[in-house]
């Protein structure tokens, strides 16, 4: 498909052209020197000097929650734990159709966002596996929209009870793309190593990459991190590995957390946090002063180590919030991560695009001349200010496909009889 972006400003500052041919980027020049007469005039769009960036990458979700919040109760204390009990209640009736028609909600509401990637986790702990087989069928059912990655998360533990092992092995049969784990869920310090061990083995055995949920705990000898990336060192599988929220770093000694960021480092495997979900799920058992939660970002970015960002719920029992925008998430970030000064702007948006697309393993991704012809444009002239309104993404393209619009917002204020517009820009 052909499409053409004209007069749009880049995460660098760059006013460009953007010329899209049977889905690829055929030519970037500087605005003004493209030529949108070639192209059908509801196949062009004028960004007028407006934001213009890649598509965005969802790294973490879990889809088989989504918006799920409520039903069958709200959790009252917005703890993880209860999430996981409310959770598990939802799951004891679950029906694919619903399944099925809640993600695909979610799904759009996330490409309206210009997201057109997204992994989600797949609970293989439901003994039915009915999620996990509605988000496989899903994953060809939406692929006009985004592309779905579907990990096996063994959300209750592999060894906590007979049984959950076979299906975490089962869901992978099935066809899952990536295996996943949550050590810090076992009931030992054993079981924990041991199921890095097996979702490690199953990775090997099908070419699969690696995510697991790893030290979602404020328990500063939560210590599964360093057993991840000693595995995937060891089997050379680093750059296929993610380890999802790590925010037992946040409370680890300074001296242990030093040796781990190391290891990370040379293990080349990379870190997804998850903002919304860890500001409001982590620091539950302190009283004051609170603890953030959050991983270590400026200290695994010193590091040399990749760090997405995730927003792991949208309206699920862990989470209430949420329109499935990972602006919202880098928002949060900024916030409860001190990366509100002027030059954390560049690396937020670089972590949005980059190292998200780095971790779903994206190809061809990127504003550059042969890539894949995808692109978001914001309502919004620069990447500050895109972020700090969280602008409306006003058009997403995928592969030369328009997948989502919408009107830029105005609003006016009455003041004397007159009407004055406020579009939220000085
Ligand atoms: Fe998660």
């Amino acid at each position: 498909m052909d499409y053409v972006v004209t007069d749009a400003t880049t995460l660098a500052g760059d006013r460009i052209d953007i010329e899209i041919r049977s889905g690829r980027i055929d030519r970037i020049v500087p605005a003004g020197e493209g030529d949108p007469e070639a192209f059908d005039r509801d196949r062009h769009s004028d960004a007028g000097g407006r934001l213009v960036t890649p598509p965005l990458v969802e790294p973490h979700l879990h889809l088989d929650a989504t918006l799920t919040a409520g039903d069958p109760r709200w959790n009252e204390t917005g703890t993880l734990a209860e999430g996981i009990r409310v959770w598990a209640e939802h799951k004891e009736s679950l029906d694919a159709a619903d399944v099925k028609a809640r993600a695909t909600q979610a799904i759009e509401w996330m490409a309206a966002n210009g997201i057109t990637r997204v992994r989600t986790h797949a609970d293989t702990t439901e003994e039915t596996l009915t999620g996990v087989e509605a988000l496989l069928e899903l994953r060809e059912e939406v692929s006009d929209v985004v592309d779905l990655q579907v990990v096996a998360f063994p959300q209750d533990g592999v060894f906590t009870r007979p049984g959950h092992e076979e299906l975490l092995r089962e869901a992978m049969s099935m066809g899952c793309d990536l295996v996943g784990g949550i050590p810090h869920n076992e009931h030992t310090r054993e079981d924990g190593v041991s199921s890095v061990e097996v979702a490690m083995d199953l990775a090997e055995r099908y070419g699969a990459p690696a995510d697991l949920h790893i030290d979602e705990t404020d328990d500063p000898g939560s210590r599964f991190t360093e057993v991840l990336a000693s595995e995937a060192l060891k089997r050379g599988l680093g750059g296929r590995t993610t380890a999802s929220h790590t925010t037992a770093m946040h409370s680890y000694p300074n001296a242990y957390a030093d040796k781990l960021l190391s290891l990370l480092r040379e293990s080349g495997v990379s870190i997804v946090t998850n903002p919304p979900d860890n500001s409001v799920l982590q620091g539950r058992y302190d009283d004051y002063p609170r603890r953030r939660g959050h991983t270590r970002i400026d200290q695994l970015h010193d590091a040399g180590v990749t760090v997405a960002i995730g927003h792991d719920s949208v309206m699920d029992p862990w989470y209430h919030y949420g329109v499935g925008d990972q602006l919202d998430a880098a928002f949060v970030l900024l916030h409860y991560a001190h990366m509100s000064g002027r030059g954390d702007v560049g690396t937020l948006w670089r972590m949005l695009t980059e190292s998200n697309a780095e971790v779903f393993g994206a190809d061809d991704y990127g504003l550059a001349e042969g890539n894949e012809g995808s692109l978001v444009v914001y309502d919004s002239p620069d990447p500050f200010n895109a972020l700090r309104t969280r602008a409306a993404r006003t058009v997403v393209v995928r592969e030369g496909r328009v997948v989502a619009e919408t009107e830029p917002r105005e609003t006016v204020v009455h003041r004397s009889g007159e009407k004055r517009r406020v579009d939220f820009h000085r």
